[in-house]
C-alpha cells in the first residue's frame, strides 16, 4: 500500500500545504502548521451521469406555508433573546468565548433549567471532572436538577452511550477541542479532529433532534479556536463576551440560521452563577454625581437595544517636550487618534503637548461608530475643564472633513436616553429640535461642538 502523503494543516485557517512552514502562505500566521494525516480522500475513479439514478423533489414557492421550527426555552430569557426565542430541537449551536468568561456555568444554569422542565439533558464534560462539575452545580443551587451529567471525551463513547436510550432534548459538549474521534488520527484540538469531532456530534443531533451546543474556546485573535470551518458547519454561533475583571457578559449570536443576529443577552457574574440584567443601562451607568468634566453619556446600541455608557477622557499637559501618551480603554485607539487629529486640523485645538487618558466605564466596549461625538465631547470638556452638563448624551459620527454625520437608529437612542432621565443630546444636526421629550441641541460640524462646549457662540 502506498505511503499516505504527507500534509500539514494550518490551526489557524484550516488551509493545507505540502511541506511544514513557520508562517502559512494562506493566512500569513506564524507557527500555527501542524502535520496532520486527515482523512482518507476517495479518489474519484470515473465521472458518471449525475442525471439519472437520483431523487426527484419538488421544486416549492416562497409563498408556501413555512414550518417554523420547534423551540425550547433555555429558562433564562435573556440566553433565549440572543438566540432568537430558544433552542431549536436537531440544530447545532458553538457557544464561543475566552476561558473564563463563563461559558460552562450559563449552560449548566440552561441546563438545569431545562432538565427541571422535564426535558432530558445530557451535559457532556471533557474539561473537567463530573465532581468538579458536580460541585458548582451544588455551588450554584442548581444539585438537585435531573441533568445527566458525563466527564468523556470519545465521540465514539459518547455517542454509543447516547444511543443506547432515547435521545436527550438538550446536549452539551464542553468543550469540542477536548473531544476526539477515533476515525481521525491527531490529537484533539486540532483542526482535523476538531472538524471531525463536530462533523459527527451534529450528525446525530440532525438525526436525533437533540438541541446540541458545543462550547468552543476562543483564540487570542478572538476567533474561536479550530478552523473557521466550525463556524460553518453549525446553526447558530454564540459569542460570550465581557472583561474577566467586569461582571457584566453580553451574549451575542454572530450567525444565526433560525434567527437574526442583533438581539443581545447580558448577564452579570454574581456569587450564584449569571444572573439576567434586564436593563443593561443601569449597569453601566451606576452612580452619576456632579458633573466632572471630561465625563459625557453616550446612549451605544447593541443590535437593537440601546446601552447608556459613560465615556471618560482625562488629559494631562506636559512640560518637557516628552511624547505625551494616549491610553485608551473600550475603544479604538485608531479611532482617538482621528479624533485627536480631526479636533487639531478641523477646530484648532492642540492636544499636542498633553497626555490623553480615554476610558469607557464599566468595563464596557465600544464597537459602535456613533460614539465619535461624545468622544469628542468629552476630550473637549477634559481639555477645557468645563463639564458637560450631567442631564446630557452625545452622539454622532464625526468624518474626517469635522462634519458630523447622523448615525443608525437615532430615535432609539434618543428614547433610551429620555427613559433613564436624560434631558438633552448633543446630536447631529438631522436631529435638531425636540425629540422623544429630548432638547436636542444639534452640530453640523465639530467645530460647532467646540464653540458650544467653549461657549464661543
Ligand atoms: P466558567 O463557567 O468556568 O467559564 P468558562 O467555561 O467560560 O471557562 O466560569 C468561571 C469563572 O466564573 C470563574 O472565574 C469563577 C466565576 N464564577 C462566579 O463568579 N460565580 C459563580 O457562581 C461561578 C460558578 C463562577
Ligand atoms: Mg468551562
Amino acid at each position: 500500500m502506498a505511503k499516505a502523503k504527507r500534509r500539514y494543516v494550518c490551526q489557524a485557517c484550516g488551509s493545507v500545504q505540502s511541506r511544514w512552514q513557520g508562517q502559512c502562505p494562506d493566512c500569513s500566521e506564524w507557527n500555527t502548521l501542524v502535520e496532520d494525516s486527515g482523512a482518507v480522500v476517495t479518489p474519484f475513479s470515473a465521472r458518471h451521469n449525475l442525471r439519472s439514478g437520483g431523487r426527484a423533489f419538488e421544486l416549492v414557492g416562497l409563498d408556501s406555508e413555512i414550518a417554523l421550527p420547534p423551540r425550547t426555552s433555555t429558562g433564562i430569557p435573556e440566553f433565549d433573546r440572543a438566540l432568537g426565542g430558544g433552542l431549536v430541537a436537531g440544530s447545532a449551536t458553538l457557544m464561543g468565548g475566552d476561558p473564563g468568561i463563563g461559558k460552562s456555568t450559563l449552560l449548566l444554569q440552561a441546563a438545569a433549567a431545562i432538565a427541571t422542565r422535564g426535558l432530558a439533558v445530557a451535559y457532556i464534560s471533557g474539561e473537567e471532572a463530573a465532581d468538579q462539575v458536580r460541585l458548582r452545580a451544588r455551588r450554584l443551587g442548581l444539585g438537585q436538577a435531573p441533568v445527566r451529567l458525563a466527564a468523556a471525551t470519545s465521540v465514539r463513547d459518547i455517542l454509543t452511550t447516547l444511543s443506547e436510550g432515547p435521545p436527550p432534548g438538550l446536549l452539551v459538549i464542553d468543550s469540542i477541542q477536548t473531544m476526539h474521534s477515533d476515525l481521525i488520527e491527531g490529537a484533539p484540538g486540532t483542526v482535523s479532529q476538531v472538524r471531525a469531532s463536530a462533523g459527527e456530534l451534529i450528525r446525530y443531533a440532525k438525526e436525533s433532534g437533540a438541541a446540541l451546543v458545543l462550547v468552543g474556546h476562543v483564540t487570542k485573535d478572538g476567533s474561536i479556536a479550530g478552523p473557521r470551518v466550525l463556524e460553518h458547519m453549525v446553526d447558530t454561533v454564540l459569542a460570550f463576551e465581557g472583561e474577566r475583571s467586569h461582571q457584566y457578559r453580553i451574549l451575542r449570536a454572530t450567525k444565526n440560521r433560525f434567527g437574526g443576529t442583533d438581539e443581545i443577552g447580558v448577564f452579570s457574574m454574581q456569587e450564584g452563577g449569571l444572573e439576567e440584567v434586564g436593563n443593561p443601562s443601569a449597569l453601566f451607568l451606576t452612580h452619576r454625581g456632579e458633573s466632572v468634566s471630561g465625563a459625557v453619556v453616550f446612549p451605544a446600541l447593541e443590535g437593537t437595544r440601546p446601552v447608556l455608557v459613560e465615556i471618560q477622557a482625562l488629559t494631562v499637559r506636559l512640560a518637557s517636550g516628552a511624547t505625551p501618551r494616549r491610553a485608551v480603554v473600550g475603544w479604538d485607539s485608531g479611532r482617538l487618534a482621528m479624533i485627536l487629529a480631526v479636533l487639531e486640523a478641523r477646530c484648532g485645538l492642540s492636544f499636542s503637548t498633553a497626555e490623553v487618558y480615554l476610558n469607557v466605564a464599566g468595563g464596557y466596549r465600544i464597537t459602535d461608530p456613533a460614539a465619535d461625538l461624545a468622544v469628542a465631547a468629552a476630550l473637549v470638556s477634559a481639555m477645557a475643564e468645563r463639564p458637560i452638563a450631567k442631564e446630557a448624551v452625545a452622539f454622532g459620527e464625526v468624518a474626517l472633513s469635522g462634519e458630523v454625520r447622523p448615525v443608525a437608529h437615532s430615535a432609539l437612542r434618543l428614547k433610551e436616553s429620555a427613559k433613564l432621565g436624560f434631558e438633552r443630546a448633543l446630536a447631529p444636526s438631522a436631529l435638531a429640535g425636540e425629540k422623544a421629550g429630548l432638547s436636542v441641541t444639534a452640530f453640523r460640524t465639530l467645530r460647532d461642538l467646540v464653540d458650544h462646549l467653549l461657549g464661543r457662540q
